[in-house]
């Protein structure tokens, strides 16, 4: 076993946490978590089974009444001191994130400032629910709007960003009043039984913050989305499962909030700043090894300034490492398993047998072919091929030539996906035609990163529903009432 150098060795828990207690699986059994660039156990943890779910969920609806009754400053404080506290461990959930996800270190101290900006955002929010009053059409009453917590929310969360996508959904949660039931990926259970430690050492009380660590995905998805004591269910993954969740939660008519799959068009025209434009694409397209939901999947490069583009590109992925996360030097790691490796292999073997070219093909540092995937540059990909069609999630850049804006608008909305678009130009009036005629919930315009807490993420189409993070994600996590107080007279 692995195990894991941190200062604060309280930090790795293998066992669930709900009622404010660390649990093992009612059954007893256990799953391991590996370490993604060599496949080394690193511990094994509880496999939470469908009751271990049942009781987690009902321990958060125990707390509910409590939580909801803390004043809106109480819970900001308390939301505050467990901002500090991730803070004041950062290295440690840093070095979490890079042993159970395999990204660098360097991103990964970036993801938990990122996560940690989303406490901090959601406790500022907790103090500015306002409701409202309505003039009244009746001379005797006067009509109120109530903004109030929804219930318990269950919360299931991917393994590209361990700690971030449980931040931007849980705070906003536990700022609303609503206690939380959260599932991590299988992947990485250890980051989220981390911020645990750290929520219970806040103070955050007991029930209100759960973690279900699980390799059983679909039978506890299947508790977490039906459960009559569960109000709203927050996912982030995949579409396809998105859509098997938003159809068990109809049964009980839960809120959802849903922020599946991308194929995000990063287009570029004749008229860009080819520089800001590479460094854009790098950033979007390689931020975690090619494996987010925002990244730049289908690189449109208009016809007169292709080559001059394809060039700069290679050039600037030439200087990407691949290596272990914990080497200071690397910029890429492993892919998260064996199946992501597969399927970025078959994409881009299907796309060189339908014409595309490999233009550059990188080093893997004697890295494990198996479990690294080297950068790539394909050219002459054509929108028809499965690299287009589907989210690539790994460190290949594909990219098309088109002659027309029309044209680049009309291929970069033909899918069924609506997460992030990016575009690179200077010419104001087409800024604003291409941003305005774009189909997707995030558009970045001469910017490949996007993502911070104060602004909506959240995708339109088949990619999502709802918004997270910004002033706007609280909306998610509330109920509104409408009161009306009849009877009064005047004295
Ligand atoms: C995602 O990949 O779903 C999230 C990326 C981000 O928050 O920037």
């Amino acid at each position: 076993m692995l195990g894991i150098a941190l200062k604060n060795q309280d930090l790795l828990k293998s066992t669930g946490f709900y009622a404010g207690q660390w649990q093992a699986a009612a059954s007893g059994k256990e799953f391991p978590v590996l370490n993604p660039a060599s496949g080394e156990l690193i511990v094994k943890v509880s496999d939470y089974g469908v009751d271990d779910a049942d009781q987690a969920i009902r321990s958060a609806r125990q707390a509910f009444p409590a939580w909801r009754a803390l004043t809106a400053k109480e819970r900001s404080q308390l939301l505050m001191a467990w901002y500090q506290l991730i803070l004041d461990n950062s290295e440690d959930l840093a070095l979490l994130i890079t042993t159970e996800q395999g990204k660098p270190l360097t991103e990964a101290r970036g993801e938990v400032a990122y996560a940690a900006s989303f406490i901090q955002w959601f406790a500022e929010e907790a103090k500015r629910v306002y409701g409202d009053t309505i003039p009244s059409p009746w001379a005797d009453s006067r009509i109120m709007v109530l903004r109030q917590p929804v219930g318990v929310v269950a919360t299931i969360t991917p393994w590209n960003f361990p700690a971030a996508m449980i931040t931007r959904k849980a705070a906003p949660a536990l700022a609303a009043g609503c206690p939380c039931v959260c599932k991590p990926a299988e992947e990485t259970p250890l980051t989220a039984l981390a911020l645990a430690v750290l929520a219970r050492a806040a103070g955050i009380p007991d029930g209100v913050f759960n973690i279900v660590p699980s390799s059983q995905s679909q039978a506890v998805g299947e508790v977490l989305s039906t459960h009559p004591q569960v109000a709203m269910i927050s996912f982030t993954g995949s579409t396809r499962v998105g859509k098997i969740l938003l159809q068990q939660a109809s049964g009980t008519v839960k809120k959802v909030a849903m922020e599946l799959g991308g194929n995000a068009p990063f287009i570029v025209f004749d008229d860009a700043d080819l520089d800001a434009a590479i460094e854009g694409l790098m950033a979007s397209k390689f931020r975690n090894n090619g494996q987010t939901c925002v990244c730049a999947n289908r690189i449109l490069v208009q016809e007169g300034i292709y080559d001059a583009f394809s060039e700069r590109l290679i050039a600037a992925v030439d200087k990407l490492r691949v290596g272990q996360g914990q080497d200071e030097a690397t910029s890429l790691g492993p892919m998260i398993n064996q199946a992501g490796h597969r399927k970025v292999s078959t994409l881009v073997s299907s796309a060189l047998a339908g014409g595309a070219k490999s233009a550059y093909t990188g080093s893997l540092n004697a890295q494990d072919p198996a479990r690294f995937y080297p950068p790539t540059v394909l050219t002459d990909v054509e929108a028809g091929m499965a690299i287009c069609t589907e989210e690539i999630f790994g460190p290949v850049a594909a990219l098309q030539k088109f002659s027309t804006e029309e044209q680049a608008i009309a291929i970069a909305n033909d899918t069924t996906m609506g997460l992030a678009a990016y575009f690179y130009a200077r010419d104001i009036n087409r800024i604003w035609r291409v941003q305005e005629a774009l189909e997707y919930g995030i558009v970045g315009v001469n910017k490949g990163l996007i993502s911070t807490e104060v602004a909506p993420f959240g995708g339109v189409k088949e990619s999502g529903l709802g918004r997270e993070g910004s002033k706007y994600g609280l909306d998610e996590f509330l109920e509104m009432k409408y009161v009306l107080q009849g009877g009064l007279t005047s004295a």
